[in-house]
């Protein structure tokens, strides 16, 4: 049974006011959904307040982005390591934003997965195709390229603790959501990429969807076979909208576990 995660992606939002609030409001709403893990995201700069509000709840801790180097002469950066001392249980990885406004392409993703692994944080894979990509039939192609550069050069075992998250690239931000069989499809190709290196792997794997998911639109997405959770942007920014979300995973749970 793969245990729900839905993850905060806060992005480069949050002032020390607005997260003292949220957190406040998810600890005491996330108490009613023990069942399925709950993950918020911040900024790097606001990671050890977090750290600090979110003691003695279940929520977890996650970065947005770690650098490959474990110290150093690197301004502006920070490493796997330094995010594990603060507390980071996971980390998001090659997130469609970063490879589009920040250059990210292929072999820096990877290794900044295998950065993360070697800091003992659990990478959050996130890859989807564009627009442009899906209409000329290469979602499958684009999200073959992203699994297999990072399968290839980092092994697939180091996948054991890794998530990924499908997110299409045009749903990001925009309210347009890849309905839930469009994203099952590409869920189902994924598991089936990575069941072609390691049969076991395939079952475990938690594979998240993103992309404008929202309170009215989450049931429908996460009673698909292949979506385990969700990474969400906007709708994490407030405690009602995503409490509802972690309320449709709980309750999608609760359903799979009577059935199974
Ligand atoms: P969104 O963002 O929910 O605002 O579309 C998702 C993401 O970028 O992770």
């Amino acid at each position: 049974m793969r245990i729900p995660l839905i993850a905060g992606n806060w992005k480069m939002n949050g002032t020390l006011d607005h997260i003292k609030l949220l957190i406040e409001q998810l600890k005491q709403g996330g108490q009613d959904f023990p069942q399925i893990e709950i993950l918020v995201c911040p900024t790097f700069v606001h990671l050890s307040i977090v750290h600090d509000l979110i003691k003695h709840s279940s929520l977890k801790l996650g970065a947005q982005n770690c650098y490959v180097g474990t110290q150093g002469a690197f301004t502006g950066e920070v490493s796997g390591p330094m995010l594990a001392e603060l507390g980071c249980e996971y980390v998001l990885v090659g997130h469609s934003e970063r490879r589009t406004l920040f250059q990210e392409n292929l072999p820096s993703v990877a290794a900044k997965f295998q950065a993360a692994v070697e800091a003992g944080l659990k990478p959050i894979l996130c890859i989807g195709e564009t627009q442009a990509e899906r209409e000329q039939g290469l979602t499958e192609k684009i999200l073959h390229s992203q699994l297999e550069s990072v399968i290839q050069s980092v092994g697939i075992a180091a996948f054991a603790q890794a998530v990924i998250a499908y997110e299409p690239v045009w749903a990001i931000g925009t309210g347009l959501t890849a309905s839930p069989e469009q994203a099952q499809s590409a869920h189902a190709y994924i598991r089936e990429v990575i069941a072609q290196n390691n049969i076991d792997l395939a079952k475990t794997i938690r594979i998240l969807y993103g992309g404008s998911m929202k309170a009215d639109n989450a049931a429908a997405l996460l009673s698909m076979p292949d979506i385990d959770g969700g990474l969400i942007g906007g709708a994490s920014l407030e405690a009602k909208s995503f409490l509802q979300i972690c309320a449709a995973a709980a309750h999608q749970f609760q359903v799979e576990q009577t059935t199974n």
